[in-house]
């Protein structure tokens, strides 16, 4: 049998909120779509037969090579690639536990270390050319209250797109991240969890207000697209000022 090669794309996180998103998008797209998740069950529920459901801890360099064992065996080599595998760990420096702080580093910077080498690793075999959008934060562009683990995830994986983008430019892959402020998904629920926290949270914000996945989803689809096809090693703010501009106070 023939592999797969065009328009197929990785969603991995794919039963997170933004993962949901993302997959509704490239499907409309006409891409032939993998999904992973750590639970088999969240992802039949959320997408019953449809896709290629792969369960996973991508956390891992055998969980990430296990993708592209599967999608190999299916005959589908994916070039496009969506990283939506994060949680959000607050708390201030001297109170955060070490267990947390690993938690986070393995959940929001190894994931994306390994899954993005074995998707590139997966494209250099196949001698295609590919595209990889990850997901940053707000938090890794301007210093944040409580904000120092999450902070230091995204901050390297800031650092790993941009090595990768150099790495692999020349080989017609592209590497680039949006850089979210709060989005209105499963990981910030805590966040938003009342009129009160909602409101308070919507007023840091320069364009009031809290983000929702499917805008994120949007530019990312944008990114991975061939309009984007000098886009790379780029990050992107989608978080209506919050890292860059001060708002005329009133
Ligand atoms: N929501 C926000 O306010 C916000 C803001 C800035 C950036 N982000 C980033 O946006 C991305 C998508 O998150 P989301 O908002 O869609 O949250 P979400 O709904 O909680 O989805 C995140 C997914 O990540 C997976 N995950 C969590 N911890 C993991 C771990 N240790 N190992 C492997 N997988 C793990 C979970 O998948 P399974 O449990 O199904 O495996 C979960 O469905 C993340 O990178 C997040 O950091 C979110």
């Amino acid at each position: 049998m023939e592999k797969v090669s065009g328009k197929v794309a990785l969603i991995t996180g794919a039963a997170g909120g933004l993962g949901q998103a993302l997959a509704t998008i490239l499907a409309a797209e006409g891409y032939q779509l993998i999904v992973t998740s750590r639970d088999a069950t969240r992802l039949n529920d959320v997408y019953g037969s449809k896709h290629l459901q792969i369960t996973t801890d991508c956390s891992t360099v055998d969980g990430a090579k296990h993708i592209f064992e599967v999608a190999n065996a299916h005959n589908l080599v994916p070039t496009a690639f969506t990283h939506c595998v994060g949680n959000i760990r607050l708390g201030a420096l001297h109170r955060m536990a070490e267990a947390d702080f690993t938690a986070c580093l393995a959940a929001n910077l190894f994931s994306a270390f390994h899954t993005l080498a074995a998707f590139v690793g997966n494209l250099k075999t196949a001698k295609l050319a590919g595209s990889a959008v990850l997901v940053s934060s707000a938090a890794a562009q301007i210093g944040t209250p409580n904000h120092e683990a999450i902070a230091a995830a995204k901050g390297g994986l800031e650092g790993l797109v941009r090595g990768a983008a150099a790495t692999y430019a020349s080989g017609g892959i592209r590497v680039n991240a949006v850089a979210p402020g709060l989005i209105d998904t499963p990981a910030a629920a805590s966040l938003l969890s009342s009129d009160l926290t909602r409101d308070m949270a919507a007023r840091q914000y320069p364009i009031a207000g809290i983000g929702n996945a499917s805008d994120v989803a949007h530019l990312m689809a944008w990114m991975l697209s061939d309009q984007a096809a000098r886009v790379t090693g780029q990050i992107w703010s989608i978080d209506g000022g919050f890292a860059s501009i001060r708002p005329i106070v009133k």
